[in-house]
């Protein structure tokens, strides 16, 4: 029985030698490199606030590792270097006091400033490891967006008036995305109702009736929005302007007649 079972599993059995050492071998490798996790591939940070680049680093080995962190430029720029948690050498003049390495190979940069937005690399490495580890994070930085206004001429336009702007202006926040809103919903480029490239301007190139209604901006950016005050723009018929105008006479003739009633009492009282 064992000398049947062991006639068919030798020839199998050659081969395996090959693929078995490749495969420990791999194994080893696994474990002798740093293997990096991140849960957050893309941060999005505040100006003046803290940002967290987290990673979580395992390794067989219990020593310390080196942490090097690089922002990806043209031209890569070393962030920090360090020995566990402490930095090794001197820190940039622009990253001085506003860097920490933690436990983890995190990196906590505080306050954050708008020049900090990029893709960092971090690497970690154990002396013992044969690999180093490696991973990115990417970093935008932005200033919030502050309430925006419409800005318009005038609240109330004659139907037919070509060229009539409203303008979406907030006085800060960087990356803004902007959406004109027509009663609460989008409005989108068409050929009467005209958005600039970057859709701050809403120009109405033919006022129509329809146009009569409330209008708002929407302002965005990766950290934060903010929606104006709709602005209610009115629109008076072309022949609504000869009522006002027959109305406005009626009030002057109405106005004059009750200024002479009574003035005459008044000056008849004076002179008596
Ligand atoms: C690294 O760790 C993650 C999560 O623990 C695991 O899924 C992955 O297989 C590991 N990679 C390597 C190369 O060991
Ligand atoms: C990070 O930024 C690079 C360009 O700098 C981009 O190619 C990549 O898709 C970004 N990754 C994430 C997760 O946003
Ligand atoms: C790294 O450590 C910091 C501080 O303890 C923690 O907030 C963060 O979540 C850790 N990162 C990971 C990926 O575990
Ligand atoms: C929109 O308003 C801003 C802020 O008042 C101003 O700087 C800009 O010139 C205006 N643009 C137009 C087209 O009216
Ligand atoms: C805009 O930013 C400046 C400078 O940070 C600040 O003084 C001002 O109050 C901000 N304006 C608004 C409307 O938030
Ligand atoms: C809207 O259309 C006009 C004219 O066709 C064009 O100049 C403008 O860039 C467009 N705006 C947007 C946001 O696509």
């Amino acid at each position: 029985m064992w000398g049947a079972e062991a006639a068919p599993g030798g020839p199998r059995a050659r081969p395996r030698p090959l693929p078995l050492a490749w495969l420990l071998a791999l194994h080893a490798g696994l474990l002798a490199g740093v293997n990096i996790t991140s849960p957050t591939p893309l941060v999005r940070g505040t100006a003046g606030k803290a940002a967290l680049l987290s990673v979580r680093y395992a390794s067989a080995s219990t020593d310390k590792p080196v942490v090097k962190w690089q922002l990806k430029r043209d031209k890569p720029v070393t962030v920090v270097q360090s020995i566990g948690t402490e930095i090794i050498g001197n820190l940039r003049p622009d990253y001085r006091d506003r860097i920490r390495v933690l436990e983890n190979g995190s990196l906590l940069i505080s306050p954050l400033q708008l020049s900090d937005e990029g893709a960092y690399e971090v690497e970690v490495s154990i002396t013992d490891d044969t690999f180093t580890g490696e991973k990115t994070i990417n970093l935008t930085v932005d200033i919030p967006i502050s309430k925006p206004q419409v800005l318009v001429a005038s609240s109330t336009v004659l139907e037919l008036s070509e060229f009539f702007t409203l303008n979406c202006s907030h006085e800060n926040g960087t990356k803004p995305t902007y959406t004109w809103l027509k009663d609460g919903r989008p409005l989108s480029n068409d050929s009467r109702l005209l958005l600039s490239p970057d859709q701050k301007i809403l120009t109405i190139t033919r006022v129509l009736m329809a146009d009569d209604d409330v209008y708002s901006c929407l302002v965005e950016n990766p950290i934060s929005h903010g929606r104006s005050v709709p602005v209610k723009l009115t629109v008076y018929r072309r022949s609504s302007l000869y009522i006002i105008l027959s109305t406005g006479g009626i009030f002057l003739l109405v106005t004059l007649v009750t200024v002479c009633a009574c003035w005459k009492p008044s000056k008849k009282y004076g002179q008596g």
